[in-house]
């Protein structure tokens, strides 16, 4: 199988490079369990200090694989499939996240940056969260958390219309840090995470965790959810929106 996700560590930092251009990089079971493993070596290496997350080709990701969504096997038997082990590894991940949105950041490509520290967008990237649409719930506590930066209103517009968004609202909603030319995203992200690593490492951790705060009413957020989303996702009309998304595809 060819390496869906590319691991690099070097100078402190670990990059992870989401790497399945041809479907935008729509996360599988497998790539799942490639980004839990790399955020584990991370964690356990201490010469790692920062993770530096980002996309090949145009897309940052498009989310969770539709097929494995369709199939409960492929999904490992797992409710949430692999995202459900992804989302608590990097809810709890003990270092800072930095993020280069290269591209489209859609489903959990655009929940996951919740749980980020720093995210630099390329001028030409565009979000979307498209739960409703697609019969299923919000997922990784986003439910909670994206009120939390947007306010309830904005938050409400972007879950139930589902619609694209621009980098420049992503920033307008406290999303995303900054908005950057595409050629410059990657300098620029790669230089924040090397002045991170740079600096005192326990001061670092602690200040992450002070800004975190307590995560256990964001575990118990998190596990409504998910439980919602299971019995969503299993639902006749996600499966029928599941299955015309594929048909499409194969056509
Ligand atoms: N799961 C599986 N395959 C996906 C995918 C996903 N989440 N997102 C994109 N792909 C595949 C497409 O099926 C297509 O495959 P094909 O070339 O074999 O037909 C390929 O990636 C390219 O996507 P395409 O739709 O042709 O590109 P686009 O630029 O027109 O649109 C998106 C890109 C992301 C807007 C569109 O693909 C899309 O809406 N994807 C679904 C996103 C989603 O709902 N994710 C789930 C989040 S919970």
């Amino acid at each position: 199988m060819p390496e869906h996700v590319r691991l690099e560590a070097s100078d402190g930092v670990m990059r992870v490079t989401l790497s399945r251009p041809e479907k935008k990089n729509a996360l599988t079971r497998a790539m799942y369990a490639a980004l839990v493993d790399g955020l584990d070596r991370a964690e356990r290496d201490e010469a790692i200090r920062v993770v530096l997350l980002t996309g090949s080709g145009d897309s940052y990701s498009a989310g969770n694989d539709i097929a494995d969504f369709r199939n409960a096997e492929a999904a490992g038997g797992v409710p949430g499939g692999g995202a459900t082990e992804f989302g608590h590894r990097i809810l709890r991940f003990p270092k800072p996240i930095v993020v280069a949105v290269n591209g489209l950041a859609v489903g959990i490509g655009a929940t996951m940056l919740l749980h980020c520290d720093i995210v630099y967008a390329a001028e030409s990237a565009r979000f979307r969260f498209p739960f409703v649409d697609l019969g299923l719930v919000p997922e990784l506590a986003s439910s909670l958390l994206l009120p939390r930066l947007a306010g309830y209103h904005r938050t409400a517009e972007l879950f139930l219309l589902g619609r694209f968004f621009t980098s420049a609202e992503a920033r307008e909603i406290g999303l995303v840090n900054r908005v950057l030319p595409p050629a410059e995203l990657l300098p620029q992200a790669v230089e924040v995470t090397r002045a991170i690593a740079a600096k005192p490492v326990q001061a670092v951790a602690q200040t992450r965790a002070l800004l975190k705060g307590d995560l256990a009413p964001i575990l118990a957020h998190k596990a409504r959810e998910d439980a919602l989303f299971a019995e969503r996702r299993a639902s006749p009309e996600a499966q029928a929106i599941f299955a015309a998304f594929l048909a499409r595809s194969s056509s």
